[in-house]
């Protein structure tokens, strides 16, 4: 999906370590001034890819909807759409070519919570983490167990692997491994790995994929950023707080996860206080970004706790990512092959969207979040540190 420059509203200028917390304070300033000083309500904020489906739920709010069914109108949309290869229905696969789904939700207003991990075929992970929160005791499924579950409540089965999907990740098979792909015996096997004249490694190493691309069947158009995917394999995901005008607040987040994974891996989006954590007394905060690095500093519960003793929505989001850069001693060598972006709101309708880089991916995008609270816009993030997470191409020495 893409914005129009009208609809990309900068209004929280980009910060960085160098503009120091002063910049940043200015920054939300900003950001909140064209909102409401005092925040709104209902308020609803969400990743990029919430775009189209949050009008919606800003009326379902309106008109009165629970906060938790507005938000998971809002991720229900990029679960059902095959070409959102980030989340539900087209999402990347693990390393074996299959999709697995984790989600999870809370529900403010009755402080409860649902959880699902590593499911497979059930496409709305999200509704299905919602079933286990009303449909069973317990708060996490995981794996078979999941989709048994998911299955005896009524969703369907589907194969959630699209022809898109399936060519990206053939795409990593064939050039990550000796076996995958034509073998010695392929006439046309030298052909294929022809090396071009005096070409640097990275560039050579992007050539051969690109051949490769072309022979699986990857639209020229669509063969950069495949091939990015598989380098710098993509944790996607998305997720939503909703509040209403009430002041009541839920969360929830869903993810296909890391592209290329190993079979059985989960990540932050569904551990309740990683990917996502929303508290009535304070509000609501998620994650998008480097599962791995969030569940170790427990980004979304840090995020409220921080605000709980009196951060602001910016201030505690920052302070979640300056516990990850100081996991790795600052080291920008490191950290570069990483990212985070947290999504913050808070119950009197302040919030805040903060990530490590300014930006990601072969085609540079900057990190947004998506605010509706009457006015939907797309703001970018107060980024940590400055310039792109997985710099393209990657530069020599870098590994
Ligand atoms: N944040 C999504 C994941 O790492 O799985």
């Amino acid at each position: 999906m893409s914005f129009s420059r009208r609809e990309f509203l900068t209004t929280a200028v980009v910060g960085s370590l160098s503009l120091g917390l002063r910049g940043q304070e200015t920054n939300e300033q900003s950001s909140r001034t064209a909102a409401n000083p005092a925040g709104k309500r209902p308020t609803i904020i969400t990743a990029h890819n919430g775009y189209n489906y949050i009008d919606e739920a800003f009326n379902m709010l309106r008109g009165g909807a629970d906060t938790l069914d507005a938000a998971l109108r809002v991720v229900r949309g990029p679960e059902d759409d095959p070409h959102d290869d980030s989340v539900g229905l087209g999402g990347l696969p693990n390393e074996d070519g299959v999709v697995e789904l984790d989600a999870c939700c809370m529900h403010g207003p009755t402080r409860r919570a649902g959880s699902v991990g590593g499911v497979r075929n059930i496409k709305n992970v999200s509704l299905v983490a919602k079933a286990v929160m009303e449909h069973s005791g317990h708060v996490m499924l995981v794996g078979e167990g999941a989709e048994r579950f998911a299955v005896a409540q009524g969703f369907p089965r589907e194969d959630l692997l699209t022809e898109h999907s399936r060519k990206v990740w053939l795409l990593y098979k064939e050039t990550h491994s000796d076996w995958w792909g034509p073998g010695l015996a392929d006439p046309n096997w030298k052909k294929r790995f022809e090396a071009p004249p005096r070409v640097g490694e990275w560039q050579l190493r992007m050539q051969r994929m690109d051949v490769v691309a072309a022979e699986i069947g990857i639209p020229p158009e669509m063969r950069r950023d495949a091939i990015h995917k598989v380098l710098f394999p993509p944790t996607g995901t998305i997720h939503c707080s909703a509040l209403n005008e009430k002041g009541e607040i839920s969360g929830c987040t869903t993810t296909s996860g890391l592209a290329w994974k190993v079979p059985g891996r989960v990540g932050d989006s569904p551990i309740i206080g990683a990917g996502c954590y929303s508290d009535p007394d304070v509000g609501s905060a998620g994650a998008t970004g480097s599962g791995e690095e969030n569940i170790k500093v427990v980004g979304a519960h840090t995020i409220i706790e921080n605000m709980r003793h009196g951060m602001s929505p910016l201030e505690a989001g920052t302070d979640a990512l300056k516990r990850i850069a100081h996991a790795y001693d600052n080291d920008l060598d490191r950290l570069r092959f990483m990212d985070m972006t947290y999504y913050v709101l808070r119950k009197d309708g302040a919030w805040a969207g903060v990530s490590l880089w300014e930006g990601y991916g072969a085609d540079r995008k900057p990190h947004t979040i998506v605010v509706h609270d009457g006015i939907k816009r797309a703001v970018k993030t107060v980024n940590l540190f400055p310039g792109f997470s997985q710099d393209w191409p990657p530069t020599p020495g870098s590994y």
